[in-house]
């Protein structure tokens, strides 16, 4: 009955095995879970619009494979974790309603505007990186499709990383308006990767009960924090400087002292107000409106070969 099936998921979370598709879980675990996966799917293909902007105009062959590479990459993820979002009951066409009508999130950091091919290393650096250090740990999430999927997606992301890092690196042994450019780039970029990270642990409504259900296995806070100390020596090693006055080693902590981050900024671009929201919601949506006949001709297609069995 329902207690035996409430102490087999509680158990199964308890011995950190994997929660399947066919396993009794409680309503708000699905719930949250669909939340989860499909605001992460909805990142994902958000994700292609600002660094698609450059593809057109990456300054060399070998750029633009690899940036082409990247987005193509981008959309295939956001596949992966729709399909894993269907697993629990969840329709794509649904979640993709959701988006469009903006009672789904996707990530703030897909708001701001991507000024000069810079950006494009900026975002593999530090937004790669940044999703790097919060997509590693939900490979051991206790929800089996999703962690999956991770394993596949943090293998792509590093690739992601590294090549932001070497474009990077490549216009610092450049001239000094390239270098002023990545400069430029790390300023803007910074504090809305630190944003990625979700609202301080006291003002997240979701990580206790995430936490306790192994979904997530790291807090808001801790993850964020780990990934100050990963990145300000790459910072150094590239020759920029990180835009906060209060990034200092503290030793007693073992980690980096930081600043604040500005969560009024980051309250209103997930309320809809940051500098890009409108325009890329607009282009999600255009993109789906033109994409109805592929999945008309497809549903006829499918249709007729059904009749034809
Ligand atoms: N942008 C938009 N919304 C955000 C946000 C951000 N940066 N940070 C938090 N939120 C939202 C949460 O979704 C939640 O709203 P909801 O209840 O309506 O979903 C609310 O703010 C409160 O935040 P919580 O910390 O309570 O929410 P979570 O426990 O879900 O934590 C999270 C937020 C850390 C983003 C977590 O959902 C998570 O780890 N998600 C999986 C990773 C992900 O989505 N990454 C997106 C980055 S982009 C990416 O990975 C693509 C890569 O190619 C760069």
């Amino acid at each position: 009955d329902e207690q035996d099936l409430e102490r087999h998921f509680e158990h199964t979370i308890e011995k950190d095995q994997r929660i399947e598709p066919r396993d009794w879980v409680p309503e708000g675990y699905r719930k949250t879970m669909i939340r989860q996966i499909a605001q992460h799917a909805h990142s994902e293909i958000i994700g292609m619009q600002p660094e698609g902007n450059w593809i057109t105009r990456a300054p060399s062959l070998r750029r633009k494979a690899i940036l082409l590479a990247k987005v193509q990459d981008e959309a295939g993820h956001g596949l992966y974790l729709y399909s894993a979002a269907e697993t629990l009951g969840a329709d794509r066409g649904d979640l993709t309603e959701k988006l469009i009508s903006g009672r789904q999130k996707y990530s703030s950091i897909f708001n701001y505007p991507t000024l000069t091919f810079a950006d494009v290393g900026a975002i593999g650096w530090l937004v790669d990186g940044a999703a790097i250090c919060n997509q590693v740990p939900l490979c051991r999430s206790s929800y089996g499709p999703y962690a999956r999927a991770m394993i596949r997606i943090c293998k792509e992301e590093s690739f992601h990383q590294r090549q932001g890092y070497e474009l990077l690196m490549t216009m610092m042994k450049g001239t000094q308006a390239q270098r002023d450019m990545v400069q430029d780039a790390v300023n803007r970029f910074w504090w809305p990767s630190l944003m990625m990270f979700g609202p301080p642990d006291a003002e997240s409504a979701n990580t206790a009960q995430s936490m306790a259900w192994k979904i997530k296995r790291h807090t808001n806070d801790e993850l964020r924090q780990r990934f100050v100390d990963m990145t300000v020596p790459q910072a150094e090693a590239l020759g920029v400087t990180l835009p906060d006055p209060d990034l200092k080693w503290n030793p007693d902590r073992g980690h980096y002292d930081f600043g604040q981050v500005d969560w009024d900024e980051m309250k209103q671009v997930v309320a809809g107000n940051g500098p890009c929201n409108t325009e890329r919601l607009a282009r999600r949506r255009q993109a789906h409106e033109d994409g109805a006949w592929v999945r008309e001709a497809a549903a006829a297609h499918a249709r007729k070969m059904a009749e034809a069995k």
